[in-house]
Order: C-alpha cells, then structure tokens, then sequence
C-alpha cells in the first residue's frame, strides 16, 4: 500500500481566512489540502473555483487535492492548472463518456488525476479508467454523499475500498466523509490510504493530535 496522506478538507477551514488556515494544517502536520470544488448543480452547494486557488497558491507549496463535484470536469482543467492546483479528482457519473480525454488534459497541465465514485456507484464503472493505456492515479471512494460536510461515515461502502486494494495493491485510494477518529479504524483497515478530514480535523482542540492519530492507523494496515 502506498504511503499515507492525511488531506485536511478546507471546506470545514473559515474560508475568511484561507491562507492562514492552509498554513495551521501544514504546520499541524497534513500532506494534502483537500479543496473541494462544487458548481451548485452536480451537488446542492457552491463553494469555491479557480480564482481562489490561484490566491491560494501564492500563500501556499502544498499539495492542493482538487475535488471537482461539478457537472463538467473539463470546462475546469485548463483554469484550475494554470491556477496551480495538484490534483483534479473528477466523477465517473458525469464523465462516462469523456474520460480519456480529460484524463490527458488533466496530464498535460501537470495535475495528477483522480476519480471519484459516489456511495451508491459501483466499483466496477472505474475499472476501464484504470485498466487502459492513459490510467487515472487515484480512485476516491466517497464514505457519504457527497455537497456537504460533517455527514456521517457509510461504512457500507468499505467494500468498494477493499474490492480495489486487492485489486490495485499500489493504488492511491482515498476516502472522503466523516473521517475521524472513530472511523478511520474501518478505513485504514479495508486499505485507504488518503484519508480526507473536515469536521474532525477543524472542530478538535488539538488538530494535531487527530492529524497524527490518522496517520497511525493508515500506517499500521500497511
Ligand atoms: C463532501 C466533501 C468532503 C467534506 C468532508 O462533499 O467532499 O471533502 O468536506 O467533510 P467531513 O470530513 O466533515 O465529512
Ligand atoms: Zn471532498
């Protein structure tokens, strides 16, 4: 299993304050910051865009794990590259029939790509798009619907996240939703690697402590 990477979700952060924010979970100890982008269609909530982590990138060398639950991945790319965004984590629900092409754009502006599924997707619509000759690098398995944070975990959906890790043993996996400390156990054990936090992370007393804790359990499953 690959190593760990614990994305603090900044969708929990106070987005007044972004660059400061950023700035306390890389001190804390996070790998990733996961930025979730939403276009008010796709999901029930709008949040943030390119211009925003083209502001963010000025304050910040860390990896940005871009999370696009939006309708059409690709109007995205070519903003969010020149933006300075990491990674571009896109839907197969919406990108059924376009995928090859957006995972070669998603290349060719020096982002890493990645694909979601949703809770109720089975694992099985994101095997042709790591199977082929152009393949994605990271498969996030959302743990709840996705729009909204501090839902609660779908332990249901681990299946999916044990399905792929004996499938692709060096796979990137990465769980997303109500993630803390007392789900991660599931997590870690079923073989996620990358672990997202929001509500858990943001709303301890020591964020730290909890950035570490997860960290542990990825490491001691692998
Ligand atoms: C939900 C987002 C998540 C969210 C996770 O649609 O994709 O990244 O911020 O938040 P928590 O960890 O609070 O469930
Ligand atoms: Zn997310």
């Amino acid at each position: 299993m690959p190593d760990a990477k614990i994305a603090p979700s900044m969708l929990s952060s106070d987005f007044a304050n972004l660059a400061s924010e950023a700035q306390r979970m890389i001190q804390y100890g996070a790998d990733w910051l996961h930025m979730d982008i939403m276009d008010g269609h796709f999901v029930p909530n709008l949040t943030i865009g390119a211009p925003v982590i083209q502001s963010l990138r000025k304050h910040t060398k860390a990896y940005l794990d871009c999370h696009l639950m939006v309708t059409n991945p690709l109007d995205y790319v070519e903003p969010l590259g020149k933006a300075g965004a990491s990674g571009f984590t896109f839907h197969v629900e919406v990108s059924k029939d376009n995928w090859p092409e957006l995972v070669k754009n998603i290349k060719s502006q020096g982002m890493k790509p990645g694909v979601a599924l949703k809770p109720g997707t089975p694992v099985e619509e994101v095997y042709p798009l790591l199977d082929g000759e152009n393949p994605v690098e990271m498969v996030l398995v959302m743990t709840v619907e996705p729009g909204f944070g501090g839902q609660k975990f779908m332990m249901e959906t681990m299946d999916k996240v044990s399905t792929l890790r004996k499938k692709y043993p060096s796979l990137d996996i990465e769980v997303d939703g109500g993630l803390g400390p007392s789900t991660i156990g599931a997590a870690a054990s079923a073989g996620a690697n990358c672990i997202v936090a929001g509500s858990s992370v943001f709303g301890a007393d020591e964020p730290d402590q909890v950035i570490s804790l997860l960290r542990k359990h990825v490491q001691e499953a692998q």
